[in-house]
């Protein structure tokens, strides 16, 4: 009869238990010097030995001919307890038998000297599970436990027991399998089945059994079941690693600011009955990946993918700050833990995936600053505005040519005029209106609106590699420059006036737009950027005078 791997090979002495020595070694100790406790809690995730750990136990205290601390597995008592044929060790399932008098009998029976043992042993598995009144009843039999008996409490979920238990028991955790103890151990089981199994399939499997020998070894099994040379590619399709294209597709909508592509494939993924709180859940996982490559420097041996999707993976970690990461995965958390309270899951995802790839509705701490900073300003230079004396030097003309498409009607001149406020008279119809140099409230569509308005556009580096792939000259003549978003403007911040004179191109101006918009999903009219005047202090013709004096160093009062 075929046997799975893991019952197969669990391990009958503590020396083959692998990666739990604060466990095993301490136990072999206190065998050695006879030590024997009453009663042990052994806790810690499942598949990692605690079950194996109290039947090596059992065998230990009870074996004729012990070495080192360790079951000999040979003698009669050592080969009744592995065969079941000595019924003095008792394993009880405390989550089928939860009750008092499941314990009662436990109990009851433990009265009696065990009958061919010297020990007898009970393992009570998932511990947690008893009743209140079982645990009470457990609890008196703990206080004074009978010679003979050895009670081992096993369990994954140790907070769930009550403190008058814990304080009875000598307590061991057992930790997560280190992944190479794993792997070594998965090549080891190979050996012994005439199996061969490559490095970085054993470490992938390691890798997705999270720590749990067991899941390694019943995953290795299906495996087996493929083929006896196992590969990486096996591992992967035994584990159902399908490539998730879909994550990347949503993950990269997020990142272009593209809410109408997240919806879209939301509603794709939603036709072909794809759970939403699975898919919730495993973009959660997506962004955590993208978290490991920001933050860890050998992330590659950490995550479960292949070279092609780490690759992208990678290039999209590059497109955002670790900040940025946390606060996708921050969303999607509170989205998944919404799900199943009453809205549609769709809608939750749907709510997230929006506000993440709209940028209006962008809430990191970086867009509000930004938000902020503007906000300031424009309070600021407003009642500067109030009380700022007129300026004293005419502005400067807009030049003629500022753009060559009538249909334009974009702030688009060079940089340098932009710093002047154009006079009223002089502008072009097809311009933004401009305020009149005396206006006290700027009129909404201003250009000084427009200016006050623009936030940071944190994408535009990215941007401008994208504008690459459309013209190489326009893209270089973007390079290092940074930009804004106003409303439907995106105002260009350049001190080179060659930037300005491709921009007036139409041509190279529709490249720039289309790779815009690509990015974006927005289309964007261009205009140079204009930092906020400081007035009083550029229009004051005696302060400028003051300062530059200053700065060769001649101390002046300014009265
Ligand atoms: N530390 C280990 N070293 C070697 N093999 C192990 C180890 N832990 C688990 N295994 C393998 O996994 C199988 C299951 O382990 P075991 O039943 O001891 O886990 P457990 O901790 O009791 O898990 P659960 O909490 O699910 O009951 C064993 O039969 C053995 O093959
Ligand atoms: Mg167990
Ligand atoms: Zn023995």
């Amino acid at each position: 009869m075929y046997q799975v791997l893991y019952r197969k090979w669990r391990p009958k002495r503590f020396d083959d238990v692998v990666g739990q020595p604060q466990v095993t070694t301490t136990l072999k100790n206190e065998m050695k010097s006879g030590r024997i406790n009453h009663a042990y809690l052994f806790t810690g995730s499942r598949g990692t030995g605690k079950t194996t750990c109290s039947k090596i136990l059992a065998k230990a205290v009870n074996c004729l001919n012990p070495q080192d601390g360790d079951p000999c597995c040979e003698c009669e008592n050592c080969r009744g307890i592995d065969d079941g044929s000595i019924l003095d060790v008792v394993e009880m399932d405390a989550a089928s038998n939860r009750g008092i008098n499941d314990i009662r009998e436990v109990i009851e029976e433990a009265q009696f000297r065990p009958t061919r043992a010297k020990y007898r042993v009970y393992i009570i598995d998932e511990v947690h599970m008893l009743t209140t009144e079982a645990f009470n009843a457990l609890l008196k039999t703990l206080e004074e436990p009978p010679e003979h008996d050895i009670f081992i409490l096993a369990t994954t979920e140790v907070h769930k027991l009550p403190a008058t238990i814990l304080s009875r028991c000598q307590r061991f955790d057992f930790n997560r399998i280190a992944p190479e103890a794993i792997s070594a151990r998965l090549k080891y089981v190979a050996e012994q089945e005439n199996a061969e199994i490559t490095d970085e399939a054993a470490l992938l499997i390691a890798a997705i059994a999270d720590g749990a020998m067991r899941d390694a070894l019943s995953l290795m099994d299906r495996c087996l079941g493929m083929s006896s040379g196992i590969t990486a590619e096996i591992v992967r399709s035994a584990a159902g690693l399908a490539r998730k294209d879909y994550l990347f597709e949503l993950s990269s909508a997020c990142i272009n600011k593209n809410p109408a592509k997240a919806l879209e494939y939301i509603a794709k993924l939603h036709n072909a009955s794809k759970d939403m709180a699975r898919l919730c859940d495993e973009l959660i996982d997506h962004f955590r990946n993208l978290m490991m490559i920001k933050s860890t420097k050998n992330a590659r041996n950490m995550l479960i993918m292949s070279e092609d999707e780490f690759d992208e993976a990678q290039r999209q970690a590059d497109y955002l700050t670790l900040a940025e990461v946390i606060y996708i995965m921050d969303i999607l958390q509170t989205a998944y833990s919404r799900m199943g309270k009453g809205n549609s899951n769709r809608t939750e995802l749907e709510m997230a995936l929006v506000k993440l790839s709209a940028p209006e509705l962008d809430g990191s701490t970086e867009a509000l600053t930004a938000r902020i900073a503007a906000l300031e300003k424009a309070v600021k230079s407003g009642s500067i505005q109030t009380s700022a004396p007129e300026p004293t030097e005419k502005p400067e003309e807009k030049p003629e040519e500022q753009t060559s498409d009538p249909e334009e009607t974009e702030p688009l001149s060079p940089p340098k005029a932009m710093t002047q406020i154009p006079k009223q008279d002089e502008t072009k119809s097809d311009a933004p209106e401009s305020p009149k140099p005396e206006a006290v409230k700027k009129r909404p569509g201003s250009l000084e609106e427009i200016y006050e308005k623009a936030v940071p556009f944190r994408e535009w580096p990215e941007l401008v590699d994208n504008i690459k792939n459309y013209s190489r000259s326009i893209g270089g003549a973007l390079n290092g420059t940074k930009a804004y978003v106003s409303g439907n403007y995106l105002l260009i911040d350049s001190d080179s006036e060659i930037t300005f004179a491709r921009l007036r191109e139409s041509s190279q101006r529709d490249e720039v737009k289309k790779a815009i918009k690509e990015i974006t999903g927005k289309v964007y009219k261009l205009g140079p950027y204009k930092k906020p005047e400081k007035k009083e202090k550029t229009t004051d013709p005696l302060k400028t005078f003051i300062g530059d004096v200053k700065k060769l160093g001649i101390n002046v009062t300014e009265e």
